[in-house]
């Protein structure tokens, strides 16, 4: 039998949801969806063959008049953990877009919530599905690497503010840390084997703000939901290091906008035996006492359809017992403890511990 899913939340990246569902064929039914703009909750269920009268502007009554096993969430940050736990509580799995909530509080009730229901809380945190990532685990587990005691994540846009609710702190959170950084650390995280986070320490800056008055990179993610007057009361720079119990240390930078010459989104890895960069994909070592940089052949890439196909295919797939999470709710509360940490850390000045 397909298995009943609903959206909530049908903004821009409900549609990466949506068109990889879609690549799972008769395995799903899209069968409702919510948005606050009723007249987006309609538009999206034309899009993808759902009834009129099943787009809501709300989500409870959306869960209380239909048949749902899962859901994606969607909206912007502040509604993750609400809709969520309405989900969860309403009998559905719950496919949750990064970040999992606005802080390591809200995502506790979150995960509490799918574990009192019985059901699964999948993160979004669609960098573990790159083929980037698959390769670097294989790259790692045959040994190549040795012991990976240092990590750089960086996701520096030059001229890359979302707009919308993204500088509105009350709905997101944060800034580019929350945004873009949660997306770096976590696929670092999980390459370095999912360490658990000591300690972090870290700075944040708002210099340049929202940036408008500045022509926009072309290919940023722009949010499709307008705000009535601008708002932008986060930071537009984040920076910080974050130690984990097996002694290694990420460093994190994440901004929207920074008078950088080239952007980039990328992970480095230290080990004692190589280094691996991502962007190209390669390995740095030393070949017959000759430094030597290994550049792996194949598809090593990132790409963003097929990694949210290959996600949205792990969390049926889980819903069936037939896979397990690659990201799972514990990975989501580890990353907003992180979160807060760097945020409090930029705040106090201070390294702040994490429990
Ligand atoms: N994984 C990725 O690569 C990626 C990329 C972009 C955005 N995102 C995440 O996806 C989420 C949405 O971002 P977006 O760019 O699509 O934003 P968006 O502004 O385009 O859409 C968000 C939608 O959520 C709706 N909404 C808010 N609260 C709601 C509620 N309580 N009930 C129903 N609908 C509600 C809004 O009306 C809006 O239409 C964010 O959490 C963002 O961080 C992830």
């Amino acid at each position: 039998m397909a298995i009943r899913i609903a959206v909530i939340g049908t903004g821009g990246i409900a549609h990466a949801h949506g068109d990889a569902y879609k690549k799972l064929g008769d395995r799903v039914e899209f069968v409702a969806c919510a948005d606050l703009d009723l007249a987006k909750a309609q538009k999206y269920a034309e899009e993808y063959g759902i009834p009129a009268n099943k787009a809501y502007d709300n989500c409870y009554d959306m869960l209380k008049e239909n048949e749902i096993d899962a859901v994606s969430v969607t909206t912007w940050n502040s509604a993750h953990a609400e809709c969520t736990i309405a989900a969860l509580n309403a009998g559905c799995h719950v496919f949750c877009e990064k970040p999992m909530a606005m802080n390591a509080e809200e995502a506790k009730a979150m995960k509490e919530a799918a574990e009192k229901n019985g059901k699964i809380l999948m993160l979004g945190f669609v960098r573990r599905h790159g083929n980037d990532a698959k390769s670097a685990l294989n790259l790692i587990k045959e040994g190549y690497m040795g012991d990976i005691y240092y990590a750089k994540a960086s996701y520096l846009r030059r001229c890359g503010f979302p707009g919308g609710w993204f500088g509105d702190k009350s709905r997101s959170g944060g800034g580019p840390l929350i945004d873009l950084g949660v997306h770096v650390i976590d696929l670092a995280r999980y390459i370095m084997g999912n360490p658990k986070p000591v300690s972090a320490y870290g700075a944040t800056f708002d210099k340049l703000g929202a940036r408008s008055e500045v022509a926009l990179s072309a290919d940023d993610w722009q949010s499709t939901t307008e705000t009535e007057k601008p708002i932008f009361d986060v930071e537009d720079l984040a920076t910080a290091m974050v130690r984990f119990d097996n002694g290694a240390v990420l460093h994190v930078e994440a901004s929207f906008n920074l008078n950088i010459k080239t952007p980039t989104t990328t992970v480095e890895f230290f080990g004692d035996k190589a280094g691996l960069s991502f962007t190209p994909f390669e390995l740095h070592t030393v070949v017959d006492n000759k430094l030597a940089d290994i550049a792996i052949q194949g598809d090593t890439g990132f790409h963003f359809s097929n990694s949210f196909a290959a996600e949205a295919k792990n969390f049926i797939d889980a819903i069936e017992g037939k896979a397990e999470l690659v990201a799972n709710a514990e990975d989501g509360v580890t990353l907003m403890k992180i979160l807060d940490a760097i945020y409090l850390s930029a705040q106090t000045g201070k390294s702040v511990d994490i429990e």
